[in-house]
């Protein structure tokens, strides 16, 4: 058994990733291990800001560690709102920033967006990285009241309804978090 510590605290988050890793791997939040520090989150690409959440806990706690960073980036925006995602607009309002895509993007017809999810981690002194996206479009307007983020203006190739319009299950089974979540607990199964 090894215990590795998830750079969050989100209660849920930890409790799926533990499921899909299976219990060779005990898995400790932020909280478990008394840190409630503000981890900096300043890089220019999810890879850093992941990067960054553990080399944190590593320098501090010399504990094995991973951490994730997601956003979404739309290609006629040049990659935007990308590592901004959580406050685009300047605040942390998702209608705001929902608001400032739409208006960006106006009636642009090169819809294209994708979510991205970069997962790093750090084990017996090796550095890894696992990713997850998923394609698709920007609606012009809102639909559908599930899920979070910018997941009511955003449809998965393939598909016909927004995230927000997904069961939890459904937007599960393919999201940009699960596909890096399902590499990471790959590699961790086969280690
Ligand atoms: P985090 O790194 O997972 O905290 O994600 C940063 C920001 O990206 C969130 O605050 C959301 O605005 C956006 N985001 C990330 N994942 C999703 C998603 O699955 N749906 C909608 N928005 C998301």
């Amino acid at each position: 058994m090894l215990e590795l510590v998830f750079a969050t605290n989100n209660a849920h988050k930890l409790e799926e990733v533990q499921a899909i890793v299976g219990s060779r791997f005990v898995l400790q939040s932020l909280d478990d291990i008394g840190c409630h520090d503000d981890i900096p989150e300043t890089g220019v690409t999810f890879e850093e800001n992941a990067k960054q959440k553990t080399d944190y806990l590593v320098s501090k706690y010399g504990l094995y560690c991973f951490g994730d960073d997601s956003g979404l980036e739309i290609t006629a925006l040049d990659n935007e709102p990308g590592v901004y995602s959580a406050r685009y607009s300047g605040s942390r309002d998702m209608e705001r920033n929902i608001d400032l895509v739409l208006e960006k993007l106006g009636d642009n017809p090169n819809r294209a967006a994708r979510f991205r999810t970069v997962i790093s981690l750090f084990l017996n002194e090796q550095q890894f990285f696992f990713e997850g996206s998923i394609e698709g479009q920007i609606v012009g307007s809102r639909k559908g009241t599930k899920g979070f983020g910018y997941d009511p203006i955003f449809v998965p190739n393939g598909y016909d309804k927004t995230f927000a319009e997904m069961a939890a299950e459904e937007k599960n089974r393919i999201s940009h978090r699960a596909i890096a979540v399902g590499k990471l607990a790959d590699f961790l199964k086969s280690y």
